[in-house]
C-alpha cells in the first residue's frame, strides 16, 4: 500500500525535498501513515515532511539530553580531576613533612653521635673537669705541668687540643679562671719549623694572625730558643723555650 502511494507521489513529480522527506517517514509505522489519510500526492509529500520534521525533533531532543549529560559528566569530571590534584597537593605536603622531619632525626642523631664519639674519646683523666668557659668550646684546665710536647700529646691522647685563642672575648673569658688557678698555660701556638711564623698545631694549622695577644716586645725569640706561646693571664702571651715545664689548656670544639 505504502509502495504505491510513494510511486504515485513519485511520478506525480513532488518537489524532491518532498520525496525526501517521505523517503525518512518509511521508517513509521502503517499506523501512523494510515491515519495521516492523505487526499492527494501531494498532500502525502506535505505530510511525509511533517512526519519527518517531527522526527528530527526527537532526534534533536535527544541530542540535547545527551549533551546535558556530556556537560553533567565534565563537570563531574573536572570536580573529581580538581579533587584528586587536590589530595595529591595535601599528599605532597605531608610527604615533604616527613621528608623534613627524617632529615632533622637524621642530622640530630648525627649530632648526638658525634657528641658521644667526642665524649668517648675523653679520656678519665680529664672527664668530668671540662668548663664550658666560651660558647662552642670546653677546656681543661691543667693542674700538672708539662713541657709544650708532652702537653700537646696528653690533650690528643684525651681527644682534644692544646687551646687556641681566637678572639679577644675568648680570651677575656677564660683570663678569670686561669688567673685563679695561678701559673702560665701553654696554648697550641709555635714557629717550630719556620722561625716567627707562628701557627695554631691543634690540627688546622691555621697562622696566628686575625686575633693576637702578645705582651710588650713578645715574641723576641730570646736567645734563638723561643718557639712556643704560653698564655701568661691577665698579662698575654710570650714565646718561651717549648721544653720549659708549664701547666696547660686543652680545648675541645663543641660544634
Ligand atoms: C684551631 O685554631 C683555630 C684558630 O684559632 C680555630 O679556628 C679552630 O677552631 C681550632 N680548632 C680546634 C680543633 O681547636
Amino acid at each position: 500500500m505504502e509502495i504505491i502511494i510513494l510511486l504515485v507521489a513519485l511520478l506525480d513529480g513532488c518537489s524532491s525535498r518532498a520525496l525526501a522527506a517521505i523517503h525518512n517517514s518509511a521508517y513509521a509505522s502503517n499506523q501512523e501513515f494510515e491515519s495521516l489519510s492523505p487526499s492527494s500526492n501531494c498532500d502525502v509529500a506535505a505530510l511525509g515532511e511533517a512526519l519527518c520534521d517531527k522526527r528530527i525533533e526527537v532526534v534533536e531532543e535527544k541530542l540535547k539530553g545527551v549533551a546535558t549529560l556530556v556537560s553533567q559528566n565534565k563537570q563531574l569530571c573536572e570536580f573529581q580531576i580538581k579533587a584528586l590534584r587536590e589530595s595529591g597537593e595535601q599528599q605532597k605536603q605531608i610527604c615533604e613533612h616527613r621528608i623534613k622531619e627524617a632529615n632533622q632525626q637524621i642530622s640530630n642523631a648525627q649530632k648526638s653521635a658525634k657528641t658521644r664519639t667526642n665524649e668517648h674519646q675523653i679520656g678519665a683523666a680529664v672527664s668530668g673537669k671540662l668548663s664550658a668557659l666560651y660558647p662552642g668550646s670546653r677546656y681543661y684546665v691543667s693542674t700538672e705541668k708539662f713541657n709544650w710536647y708532652v702537653a700537646r700529646k696528653f690533650c690528643i691522647s684525651n681527644g682534644m687540643q692544646l687551646a687556641s685563642f681566637e678572639s679577644k672575648a675568648e680570651s677575656e673569658a677564660l683570663t678569670p679562671v686561669l688567673v685563679k688557678a695561678g701559673g702560665f698555660f701553654w696554648l697550641s701556638g709555635t714557629d717550630l719549623g719556620s722561625e716567627g711564623k707562628f701557627y695554631w698545631d691543634n690540627g688546622t694549622g691555621k697562622d696566628v694572625k686575625d686575633f693576637t695577644n702578645w705582651r710588650a716586645k713578645q715574641p723576641d725569640n730570646y736567645q734563638g730558643k723561643e718557639h712556643c706561646i704560653h698564655e701568661q693571664p691577665g698579662y698575654g702571651w710570650n714565646d718561651i723555650p717549648c721544653e720549659n715545664q708549664e701547666k696547660f689548656l686543652c680545648e675541645i670544639n663543641d660544634s
